[in-house]
């Protein structure tokens, strides 16, 4: 049987099972129906108090920004390699999201394409939906070398190939090489590790050891490990940047069992570059509060440069 139909084969069951696999443990049922039920609390808070329609164009506020990130290993031929980086687009939350975005992004061309998971925010059900809506952004989107996708924890195994179809390039523990001359960017891109985790995300992971690599992750949980293997640049979501938050920008949840701090923005681990998106969308309440929503404009310099740490754990 080929790796693919392994994995899709153990992912169906586990999503159809309702069973979560980290990795330090945590395997148990989802947690979702308790954050549903203090999302409908937090729906009915919000509409009592007046504040919903605020928290309504918060989220529709979506900024663009543009990030330069330093990496010191980046072959020279990839100087000024630009990437549309976008996340969390939970399509059937925001109608109209993906209009939005292209909005912001324009007709500005990029090298490449890429997004980090939860293309919706229902766990079940059917996928046709989402996959309606996120046609017309693949189909729009600028980029000279694609797109490239990794699934996230909110997603379903059969979304890949759909998705394929619409032309994204979908890493489910895989890599793909570019080249310029005989300079070479690889990007992995792993399945979703917050609740499907296989040590088939940490054997993609390994490929980084041979040569200059971008990992593609849901969540900012397995930055150890690509880190150890020698992974350039992580790039991840999942948190949205704690999309309800307090004042200053502190988080109340930020749906992650390890790595907190790297909940969003720019950061630095063991010499790997991380950036943790705030994603475009939202998930259970269509708001934001002290946090916006965001796509994120890279360009990759060759170089050392700042990483600054998001802040201590909240
Ligand atoms: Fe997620």
């Amino acid at each position: 049987m080929s790796p693919r139909l392994l994995w899709a084969a153990n992912r169906f069951r586990m999503e159809t099972e309702n069973r979560k696999s980290r990795r330090y443990g945590g395997r148990g049922r989802h947690h979702w129906y308790v954050l549903l039920f203090l999302m409908r609390t937090l729906d009915v808070l919000l509409k009592l108090t007046r504040n919903y329609e605020r928290g309504v164009r918060n989220a529709w506020d979506i900024a663009v920004r543009e990030i330069d990130v330093a990496l010191p290993r980046l072959p020279a031929a990839f100087d000024g390699f630009t990437v549309l980086h976008l996340s969390d687009l939970h399509l059937d939350g925001m109608p109209g999201l993906e209009e939005a975005i292209l909005e912001r992004v324009g007709a500005r061309e990029f090298d490449l394409c890429v997004l980090t998971g939860d293309y919706r925010t229902e766990l079940h059900g059917p996928i046709r939906p989402t996959m309606d809506r996120l046609q017309p952004l693949v189909s729009r989107v600028r980029s000279r070398h694609g797109v490239l996708g990794v699934l996230g924890n909110h997603d379903d195994c059969h979304m890949v190939g759909p998705m394929e179809a619409m032309g994204i390039r979908m890493l489910v523990n895989e890599s793909v090489r570019l080249t310029r001359g005989r300079d070479v960017l690889q990007v992995v891109g792993t399945d979703d590790v917050h609740y499907y985790f296989t040590d088939q995300a940490v054997h993609a992971l390994e490929a980084a050891r041979d040569a200059f690599t971008i990992a593609l992750v849901h969540s900012p949980e397995a930055f150890d490990v690509a880190a150890e293997l020698g992974v350039d640049l992580y790039l991840c979501g999942h948190t949205h940047a704690g999309q309800v938050c307090l004042p200053g920008g502190r988080p109340v949840i930020t749906h992650l069992s390890r790595g907190r701090r790297f909940y969003r923005g720019t950061w630095e681990h063991r010499g790997m570059a991380g950036i943790t998106n705030a994603g475009a969308g939202t998930s259970g309440v269509p708001v934001r509060f002290h946090t916006r929503g965001e796509v994120l404009a890279l360009t990759l310099r060759c170089g050392k440069g700042e990483h600054p740490q998001p802040g201590p754990p909240r």
